[in-house]
């Protein structure tokens, strides 16, 4: 078998895949950057070679079954292993379900999910047939529970994580780890670059700003020391678990919370308001 230690990472070019790749060359593994943005990926290969670490950038589009499978296949016949696939690529989309049309369900579904999906179809066989590996799919704490005004972002998530922590279990037997990566807020492009429906994205953004952010390079720390530890679910929103327990003991909490999120980001609605739900909404909703 042969040593040299090999990663690919989705959306490696950019934000959380960027510092993952970097802190993964840092460690004396060759990172496979796969993503759609050329210019971003080749910068940052040159950016880890000057820091002594390996890496090339190889074009991906998520979105596509063979692009993902043509570069998987790539790797492992190159490298004869892989260590790690980080399926990472992303986007956001804020939106009221009325506002969005199907093509945005698409649009999202194919990158935030299928995009998963491919990655782990390529990769599990081969991890399979080397007797190790570690699939990372990137998901959220949107994952994890409700985000309204999020909806459709929230579904691609949570169906991240529901793949991954079963695949969890299934893979352990053949000596495959897999991971849900779940962030909160950490400070990269994303915010800036995704969609927002019918919403102002500017105050959106303000908003979310308000939130205490983890830098990129912090997160990739905390993700990677996750994956050590071989955790189905790697989140770091302090106290999740007990978040969890208080809400299922106390549910009015949580409907609290999330009509305040409600709320707050209606307030950055560009629809003319008398196309907008009159608020209190469900006030009187018997859950
Ligand atoms: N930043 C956060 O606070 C946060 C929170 C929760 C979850 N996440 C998730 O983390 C992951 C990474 O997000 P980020 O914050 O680093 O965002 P980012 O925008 O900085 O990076 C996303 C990367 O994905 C690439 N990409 C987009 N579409 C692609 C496609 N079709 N094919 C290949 N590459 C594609 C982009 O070029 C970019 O390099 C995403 O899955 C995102 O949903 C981020």
């Amino acid at each position: 078998m042969p040593t040299q230690l090999t990663g690919i990472i989705t959306g490696g070019a950019s934000g959380i895949g960027r510092a993952i790749s970097k802190e993964l060359a840092a460690r004396g593994i060759f990172v496979v950057i796969a993503d759609i943005n050329a210019s971003l990926g080749e910068d940052l290969v040159l950016e880890i070679h000057a820091n002594g670490g390996k890496s090339r950038y190889m074009p991906v589009d998520v979105t596509d079954a063979s692009s993902v499978h043509n570069v998987i296949h790539a790797v492992y016949q190159e490298f004869g292993r892989l260590d790690y696939l980080f399926n990472n690529a992303g986007i956001s989309m804020y939106g009221e379900l009325d506002q969005m049309s199907l093509e945005h369900w698409k649009k999202i579904m194919d990158i935030n999910l299928w995009g998963v999906i491919y990655g782990v179809q390529a990769a599990y066989p081969l991890m399979k047939q080397q007797g190790f590996g570690h699939i990372a799919n990137t998901a959220s704490v949107a994952g994890l529970g409700p985000t309204p005004t999020a909806s459709a972002y929230s579904t691609t998530k949570h169906a991240v994580v529901g793949l991954t922590t079963s695949l969890h279990y299934e893979a352990e037997a053949f000596g495959i780890k897999v991971s849900a990566i779940c962030p909160s807020h950490v400070d990269t492009p994303i915010f800036d670059n995704g969609e927002a429906i019918s919403l102002d994205k500017n105050k959106i953004n303000e908003q979310v700003r308000k939130q205490k952010m983890m830098s990129p390079e912090a997160f990739a720390i905390f993700a990677l020391k996750g994956l050590e530890q071989n955790k189905p679910i790697v989140c770091p929103v302090p106290l999740r678990r007990t978040m969890d327990a208080v809400f299922a003991l106390f549910p009015f909490l949580q409907r609290k919370i999330m009509r305040m999120v409600c709320r707050v980001v209606r307030e950055t609605s560009v629809v003319k308001s008398d196309d907008s739900p009159a608020l209190p909404v469900h006030k009187n909703t018997p859950f």
